[in-house]
């Protein structure tokens, strides 16, 4: 059983989340095979009063273009089953539906997966219920697996409240905390590219990178959903979560092996590593128009751009700068990781009026990596320009298609591998690294400058790089190469 379905009003954007990535992600699922009529059947399960058809219809209208026999088949194993949030009759129903899908299935095993696309308020109780009436019965192999999605809480305190709380309710194997970014082929190339790699091993040190900076930006602004934001703002919609995930991968050591006990306990020793951040080296912003909407308070001071800077304290980063940034309503829509190599000692070719080398990896949109490098100008003279070794993945990998983040994620949660989500210790030390912050600025001690939908936000993030040391490369752009 998975799922939420719809419930707008109550459930905000998670219900959006259900109908626009967990039942696409699913029918892709089914649709590529790893799924298949017989073996499963979604339980979609909310508050307001729906037929299975009702469902199944609100779900068509996002698989436009899906071919009508395929997307009739895959519709037909989803039923509905509403109910509250806290109380035992719908999820005794919800038992029982599912009980009886079990019973006249062939399969000896019974797997049970609940997808929580619910706003965290109602985790703790919906977890209860789940473990009161919908569990897999001991008496069947099998197991019983929980999704979680973000917030996790909104600072350190509340989210070990909430980890305290589902974790009397289930054992860490059970629990599947998601963060769609691990979900990202870039994002999962990361550990390949860094360990797999003799040209980049002996680089990526303090020795030879300058700065690196993870970027995020959107050019739309909270439509629809401020109501939601307000409360959280950037740093905990993107930046604690996704941007810290890919700093992680970014940043910590070689793990022992692939094992995803492993790869965690190297990012949860990275994040330890974090110093406390300093004030002096945040920039918070707010674009213009952003209190319009009636859902967000007149006097907000939540932030819809920062930009942060990390720090970490080891042997490998001491004196680097991570730039973290994030925003919303700029003027572009992208992913990168920018690793900045220091200048060239002795250099005879001046090639510091060029611009530094660059390792850029763009997790969306047009998935590519580039290195940018310093190369002889082609012609006659003896002059050098900046160029680029691209490995874009649209004109490499032609007909190969990148699978949606939550497609490859719900795969991983029926295989049972939890390399790519968020254990309870990570989550931790995640939150601490920003809670101080979280706190100054809900206390009004930061404030967010505004800035213009459509630039690039504050400029006094621009200074705030160039400060802690990017030199950014004038003239130089580098254009993703398309099929002619
Ligand atoms: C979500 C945030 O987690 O990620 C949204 O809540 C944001 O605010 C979204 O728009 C971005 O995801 P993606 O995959 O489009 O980069």
């Amino acid at each position: 059983g998975t799922g939420h379905a719809g419930s707008r009003s109550r459930a905000g954007a998670s219900g959006d989340l259900a109908k626009k990535k967990t039942f696409p992600a699913l029918y892709h699922l089914f649709d590529q095979g790893f799924i298949q009529s017989g073996e499963v059947h979604i339980f979609g399960y909310a508050r307001s009063n729906l037929s299975d058809d009702g469902l199944r219809e609100r779900i068509r209208g996002y698989l436009k273009g899906a071919p009508e026999e395929d997307l009739s088949e895959f519709l037909q194993l989803i039923k509905y089953v509403s109910g509250s949030y806290d109380n035992g009759d719908g999820f005794g129903k919800l038992n029982k539906a599912i009980s009886e899908y079990e019973a006249s299935s062939k399969s000896e095993s019974y797997r049970r997966l609940f997808y929580l696309a619910l706003p965290p308020s109602v985790y703790p109780s919906v977890c209860k219920m789940i473990r009161t009436y919908c569990m897999n019965p001991s008496s069947h192999p099998g197991w019983t697996r929980v999704i979680v999605e973000k917030p996790f809480g909104k600072d350190l305190d509340s989210a070990e409240e909430l980890s305290a709380q589902l974790g009397e309710l289930f054992e860490e194997h059970q629990l599947y905390r998601i963060d769609h970014y691990l979900g990202k082929e870039l994002v999962q190339n990361l550990l390949v590219l860094r360990f797999a790699n003799r040209l980049f091993l002996p680089l990526w040190n303090r020795d030879n990178i300058d700065n690196i900076q993870i970027v995020f930006r959107e050019d739309f602004g909270t439509e629809g959903r401020g109501g939601y934001f307000d409360q959280y703002g950037i740093i905990r919609d993107i930046i604690q979560n996704h941007l810290l995930q890919v700093f992680c991968l970014v940043a910590m050591e070689k793990p022992v092996s692939l094992k995803p006990e492993h790869i965690r306990d190297e990012k949860v020793k990275v994040l330890q590593s974090v110093n406390p951040i300093n004030i002096e080296e945040v920039v918070l912003g707010q674009y213009d128009g952003y209190k319009d909407d009636p859902t967000v308070p007149d006097d907000s001071n939540t932030p819809t751009f920062a930009s942060v800077v990390l720090r970490v304290h080891n042997e490998r980063w001491e004196g680097v700068p991570f730039i973290l940034k994030a925003g919303k309503a700029l003027n572009s829509r992208k992913a990168e990781v920018r690793v900045q190599f220091k200048d060239v000692p002795g250099d005879i070719f001046k090639c510091k009026k060029q611009g530094r080398n660059e390792f850029v990896i763009r997790l969306q949109p047009s998935e590519a990596m580039y290195v940018k490098l310093t190369v002889k100008k082609p012609g006659l003279e003896m002059a050098t320009e900046q160029s680029e070794l691209d490995l874009s993945y649209g004109m490499r990998y032609q007909n190969v298609k990148i699978p949606e983040a939550y497609e490859r994620l719900i795969l991983d949660t029926i295989r049972g591998d939890q390399q790519h989500f968020v254990r309870r210790d990570e989550l931790k030390a995640a939150w601490q690294i920003f809670t101080p912050l979280l706190h100054d600025i809900d206390d009004g001690k930061l404030k967010a400058v505004p800035y213009q939908p459509g630039s690039r936000g504050p400029k006094e993030a621009d200074e705030l790089s160039a400060r802690v040391g990017y030199v950014q490369t004038h003239g130089y752009i580098w254009i993703p190469p398309t099929l002619a």
